[in-house]
Order: C-alpha cells, then structure tokens, then sequence
C-alpha cells in the first residue's frame, strides 16, 4: 500500500479552487478530509511537513494506540469541559474500530479499553490515506502555508501558488515535537480571527531532575516499577521509567498534566504494601532486612537506593514496630521536587489551546468567522494517556466533516 509520502509537491495541485482546504496532514486533517469529499466535496490537505501523519507513526511506540473505547468527557481536560460531548458522542471509539476492522488492520487491546494496532501504526496511516485517494482527496506535503484572505471564500498561497476554498479547517495541532512539523500556525490564525487562547504548555511529559533528586536517582536510568504518584490533587497508579534526564512512564506523564513547576510530587514506592505485610515478614525471618525485604518487590538496585537515601539498612526482627511503620511510610510517601519537565521537545500533547467558547461544539465551526472550522489538538480539549487523543481527533474530524 502506498503511504504517499511525499505524495506531492505545493506546485503540483492541479485546479486552484477547492471546496474545502484543510491545513496539516495528520490525524484529524486526514480523517476530515477522506470524509468531507466522501460526502462529495473537492478537498485539498496542506502539510508543510515532508510527511503526513508523523504522529501518528511515533504514537504508542510505533502501534499507535488508537482509541479508548471508554472514552468520555470526563478524560479530557478544557477551560468548558462540556464542549467535547458533543463531538465525542456523534462518533464513538467503537465506531472508529469498526473502521479499522473493516480495513482488515488487527488490533489489541493492552490494558481494559486501550486499543493499538497489532503490528504497526503504518496500517492506520494507511488506511486513512487510502481513505483519503479513493475519495479524491488531493494532499501537498511540503506545503508552507500562507492564509492571505481570512473570510469566505479564503485564499491561500502556498510557494507560487494561490488556492482558494469556501471552507478551510484548521488541524494543524499541538505545539509538541516541533522537529514533527508541530507549530504555532493554528494559534496565530485563531488569534488574527478574533479567538481567545488558552495559555499552552507541554503535557503528558517526563519530569526532569537536577541536583539531589538527579543524584538519588538517574544512575538507575532503565529502571521501571509501578508507583503511586501524586501531583496536586490528581493521583495515579501506573509504571514508573526512572531516565538518564528524570523520571517517565506512565504514572509521570499522566501526573506532569497536573503539575505545577515548583511542586513537590509524591511517590508511592509500594502502592499495594500494609504495614501488616512487612511485621509478617519480620515475625517469619529471622534474617530478612529492609532492603531483602524492599526488593522482593521492587528492582534490587532501586530497593538498596531506597533503603539507603531512608535511613540505611535494618534487620526486621530487631527494629521495632514503630520504626518499621516509619520506615514504610517514608517508602509510600517519597517526596521529591522536579525541577521542570522536558517541554514540548517531547511531551505527547499541549495542554490550553483555541478558547472553545467562540466556536460550535457540533460543527466545529468558528462562530468568529464563518466557514472555519478548527478540529483536534489545536482547540483547547486535552485527553489523558490511553488513545483519549486520538479518539478527540476522530471524533472532532467527523463531527465538522458532517458540517461541512
Ligand atoms: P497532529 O499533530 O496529528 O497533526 C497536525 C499536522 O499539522 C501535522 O502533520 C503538522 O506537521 C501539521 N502542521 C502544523 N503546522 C502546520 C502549518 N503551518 N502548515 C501546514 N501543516 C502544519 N495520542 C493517543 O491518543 N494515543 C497515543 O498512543 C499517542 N501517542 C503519542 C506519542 C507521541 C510521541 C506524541 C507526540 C503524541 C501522542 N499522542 C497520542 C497524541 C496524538 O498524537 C495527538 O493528540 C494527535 O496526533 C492530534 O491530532 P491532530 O490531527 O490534531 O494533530
């Protein structure tokens, strides 16, 4: 199957007047676009990237975790957190799966809802790209773009050529991973439309270390376990990645959403741990220590640092209760400042975006502007970690390719 990449350049757009001209390739330009001229509209996509869908291709590790097919407004953050029910309710995660079957891609689903592909997310950028050429959608990559009338019918340049349309969609995403193609386009049309921005920042990101939460830790660089950690009044359980430059995994990302520079975070080492469990251990051997102890259930090399940067090692039997309370709870309640987060260089998503309050939660449509439609992470809508994003994408796509 051909991925198109690149499938061609700004100056090879044959005919300059378009129904639609949607601006950035990735998931939800792609998704719209193959539905708007499904439904019989002449559609151009515009990527000033040398690809579409690269996000798409780094999501999940490579298997892209598609959507979450318990996803509800509830797993997404936004200043108005009912603008997305209406979007998300017209076309629900099972109904993008049902897509994905029908385009014989397998999928499984890693933990109770959380849907990636079996074998590789080239299989969902290429079905939303065949999508895309069996309904005669027409995509530049390449195609730095320059809106030089911002009413309908709009006019774009893009090189030496001039395009126009009677509606254009804005999907040109988050701030994250610029080296991506990701870019500011979308916040700085929505503002030359009138829109207000809410302030942006890198989310579902790894913490960074300095100082003696970087010696404590980053040695161990590879190590994971699960953890309890807490930042603000958000809370979760999930693996923990101990890196070179900080902390990442899941726990971290989904907490870093939360995270306030400055704060303090805490880590829970041993999330399912009683103090009953520990005075059974102590009354059962008579040799067993802390750290013996720690890493029946944490890594040896993170356990030994645990004990150590706690109080150092302890015989069980001969510490007493009180002590091996303190002891535990020093473990559960480990509290460590990051000293910032990597940024956009790599967060997953950019938390704030398009205020939502000047545009149509069931077309999508600016009310600002008329036919301009601003759909995916480019609005003020963000999910958590677990296929919320994406399933956003599809779902915001749908709902302005109806409108359209
Ligand atoms: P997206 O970023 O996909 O597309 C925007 C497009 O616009 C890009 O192709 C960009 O190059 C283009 N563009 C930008 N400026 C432009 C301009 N001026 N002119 C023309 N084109 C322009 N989510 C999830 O649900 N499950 C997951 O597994 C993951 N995993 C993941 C991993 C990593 C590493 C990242 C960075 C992100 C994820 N996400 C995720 C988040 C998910 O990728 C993201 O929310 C969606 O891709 C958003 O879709 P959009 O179409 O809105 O933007």
């Amino acid at each position: 199957m051909n991925h198109g990449q690149p499938l061609s350049s700004p100056a090879a757009i044959p005919g300059d007047r378009f129904d639609v001209a949607v601006i950035g390739g990735g998931a939800a330009g792609l998704f719209c676009a193959a539905e708007a001229a499904e439904r019989g509209l002449s559609v151009v996509v515009l990527e000033h990237a040398n690809k579409v869908g690269k996000k798409i291709l780094m999501s999940g590790g490579g298997r892209c975790n598609f959507t979450h097919l318990h996803a509800s407004p509830d797993n997404y953050r936004s200043q108005n957190p009912h603008f997305c029910r209406s979007a998300l309710a017209g076309f629900s995660p099972y109904e993008f799966l049902s897509r994905v079957e029908a385009a014989g891609i397998g999928w499984v689903e890693k933990s109770p809802g959380q849907l990636f592909c079996a074998k590789s997310a080239k299989d969902l950028l290429a079905m939303l790209l065949t999508d895309c050429e069996q309904a005669g959608v027409q995509i530049a990559v390449n195609a730095a773009v320059e809106v030089t009338t911002l009413q309908a019918p709009f006019t774009l340049r893009t090189g030496s050529r001039q395009l126009s349309a009677g509606k254009l969609v804005i999907a040109t995403g988050g701030l994250s991973i610029p080296k991506m193609g990701a870019s500011g386009f979308g916040l700085d049309l929505a503002r030359a439309a009138g829109h207000a921005i809410i302030p942006t920042r890198a989310g579902l990101v790894p913490f960074t270390l300095t100082g003696r939460p970087a010696e404590e830790f980053c040695d161990l660089a590879g190590i994971s376990t699960p953890v309890t950690l807490q930042a603000g009044a958000a809370s979760y359980t999930d693996a923990l990645l101990i890196t070179h430059r900080g902390l990442s995994g899941p726990a971290v990302l989904q907490a870093s959403s939360h995270w306030n520079a400055g704060d303090a975070i805490t880590i829970n080492w041993l999330p399912g741990a009683q103090l009953d469990d520990l005075l059974t251990a102590k009354g059962s051997h008579r040799q067993l220590s802390l750290h013996k102890w720690l890493a029946q259930q944490l890594p040896d090399r993170l356990a030994q640092r645990l004990v150590e940067r706690s109080g150092g090692d302890c015989n069980l039997q001969q510490s007493s209760n009180a002590t091996l309370a303190q002891r535990l709870q020093a473990l559960q309640s480990w509290s460590l400042k990051p000293s910032g987060t990597e940024g956009y260089r790599t967060a997953e998503v950019t938390e704030g975006g398009i205020a939502t309050d000047e545009v149509s939660s069931k077309t999508l449509e600016s009310r600002r502007v008329s036919g301009l439609h601003f759909i995916g992470e480019v609005l003020d809508v963000t999910g958590e970690l677990g296929g919320y994003n994406f399933q956003w994408a599809w779902a915001s796509a749908m709902a302005c390719a109806r409108a359209l």
